[in-house]
């Protein structure tokens, strides 16, 4: 069982859309053998339809919503990645995937830097201790100085880099990178689509200076000194412990950079580590079967509506047709079909092991966040859900499919698509989003899945504060007072729908023993 846990790496790739996170999984694939020939030759919008993403409007748009698995034995390592959605109205799918993970690989655009959703994305991370590895992508591309780069991703991010590649020139000159982790440079000829073959050189070697000219030498040996002298000699405990930040450069689309990256990769991420449950932390090594919930979607099959939830192994070993607890309804579960992921193809297992992601075939059952264990009722903690951005009053618009509409959209919040909120004075429901998209998304589905038809009606919110409050009284007064904003969220929360940032402070200065919480947990 140790020797399971211990090959396994279960990471997420991800970054500010169009940093080249789809580019870099799929080279990871290609390397893995999943894949021969990347997808991306003719058309990058099958490409996005054809890897990784699985919803039918995924491919209209061209984004991907759902978060996909993809898995793949690689040097002896059982490589787990999970795959988050690029859109960023999407991001609190991509938050509660980075709950499942041990760690991350943060592609960063070299030309752009970082970028909102890169900080976004770090903070995560360092809620969570999550030990991340950079990536630095399209070093083809005219950019900035590496130096420069290196600067910009310890202020903006907040974290400690430790260069582990170095790029030989950047822009059309660009010419591979050096492997500062291995120490060694291995020169390959760009190409899209393939694994090229590589070659070998010595950097302190006069064939170095043949194979990339005499002057890009002469900048990589000085650049490697300036390196050795400034940052200090690289760590894996203070990477594992996320106070340092080992950085790679490269360009996914050419190859460049990226075996680099995974070969460092394997060797220093974290095997499955400790989760934490309400009631203790939890081994991977322990040998009682624990789990939980991170991610549900449906209808990945077109053909076979069905719902699935993705469980993340926490400890011990996961088997077929043994019974589980759902810990949240009490009840003893067997799965018959357990299954595993490799982007659209799938396949059931007998077992897996800690840090593997299974695939449970769900009617309903579950909500994200639920745990499942061997018996022991335990609760894990996961990733608080925030007030969200946007807020529509959600109609039905087709009164023959009320009942429709109602499962419709209990499902919908159970996979976490969107926040529901109850409004105490009207009834009415309101639903809360990050963005724009996932309304359009909300009704397309309810549309294509459960044939049923809503509309949506404008209420002018500014933000959600679940409430909270040792002085009974004061809460009741305040209840009574904002009655017309008062609503429950799903698990029956008072929440206060504020309609302004000043209404809201007022509030806070006019009821000083209430507390106003702008996440809660789920
Ligand atoms: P994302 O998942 O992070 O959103 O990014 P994605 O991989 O889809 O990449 C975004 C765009 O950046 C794509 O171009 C992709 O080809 C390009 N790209 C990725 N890696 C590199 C790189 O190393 N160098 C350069 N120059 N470009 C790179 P696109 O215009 O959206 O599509 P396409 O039609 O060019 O494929």
């Amino acid at each position: 069982m140790n020797q399971e846990i211990e090959r396994r790496r279960t990471f997420a790739i991800i970054s500010h859309p169009d940093a080249g996170k789809t580019t870099l999984t799929e080279k990871f694939l290609l390397f893995g053998g999943q894949i021969q020939v990347a997808g991306a030759v003719k058309n990058n919008k099958i490409r996005k339809s054809a890897t990784s993403d699985w919803m039918e409007i995924e491919k209209q748009r061209g984004i991907s919503v759902s978060t996909s698995v993809m898995e793949f034995d690689y040097e002896g390592y059982k490589v787990n990645i999970l795959d988050t959605p690029g859109h960023q109205d999407f991001c609190e799918d991509t938050y509660r995937t980075l709950t499942a993970v041990d760690s991350a690989i943060i592609v960063v655009d070299g030309a752009k830097g970082v970028e909102t959703q890169t900080r976004k994305l770090m903070e995560v991370c360092r809620m969570r201790n999550t030990p991340v590895i950079i990536f630095i992508n399209k070093m083809d591309r005219e950019g900035r100085d590496p130096f420069d780069l290196l600067d910009e991703l310890e202020e903006e991010l907040q974290i400690s880099v430790r260069p582990l590649s170095w790029p030989i020139n950047i822009g059309a000159k660009f010419k591979g990178v050096y492997n500062i982790f291995e120490q060694k440079l291995d020169l390959f000829k760009p190409d899209k689509q393939r694994v090229t073959e590589k070659v070998e050189v010595d950097i302190h070697s006069p064939e170095l200076d043949a194979q990339i000219g005499e002057q890009d030498a002469q900048q990589l040996r000085d650049d490697l000194e300036l390196i050795d002298g400034v940052y200090p000699k690289f760590d894996v405990e203070t990477y594992r412990s996320a106070e340092v930040a080992p950085v790679f450069f490269g360009s996914a689309l050419n190859n460049f950079g990226v075996q680099e990256l995974l070969n460092c990769f394997i060797k220093i991420a974290p095997s499955p580590r400790p989760t934490k449950a309400e009631e203790r932390m939890v081994d991977p090594e322990e040998p009682k079967f624990t789990g939980f919930i991170f991610k549900i979607t449906a209808n990945i099959d077109p053909n076979h509506r069905s719902c699935i939830a993705f469980c993340k192994v926490c400890s011990g070993k996961f088997e077929r047709n043994k019974p589980y607890l759902h810990v949240r309804q009490g009840k003893t579960l067997r799965f018959s079909s357990p299954t595993q992921f490799m982007a659209q193809r799938k396949s059931t297992i007998d077992e897996a092991w800690p840090g593997d992601i299974v695939g449970l075939p769900d009617n309903g059952i579950f909500k994200i966040g639920d745990t499942l264990t061997d018996g022991e009722k335990l609760h894990f903690r996961g990733l608080p859900s925030f007030s969200p951005e946007m807020f529509k009053y959600i109609e039905n618009d087709d009164p023959m499919k009320a009942k429709q509409l109602e499962k419709g959209i209990n499902q919908l919040m159970d996979e976490g698509v969107a926040q529901l909120f109850v409004n105490q004075f009207n009834g009415r429901k309101i639903i809360g989003t990050v963005g724009q998209l996932q309304f359009e998304v909300i009704q397309y589905r309810l549309e294509n899945e459960y044939n049923a038809k809503c509309r949506w009606e404008p209420v002018h919110l500014h933000k959600a504060c679940w409430i909270e409050s040792d002085d009974a009284e004061e809460l009741d007064q305040f209840k009574k007072r904002k009655y017309q904003y008062m609503a429950k969220d799903r698990d029956g929360r008072d929440v206060f729908l504020a309609d302004s940032g000043y209404v809201l402070s007022m509030a806070q200065q006019d009821f000083k023993h209430i507390k106003f919480h702008f996440t809660s947990e789920f």
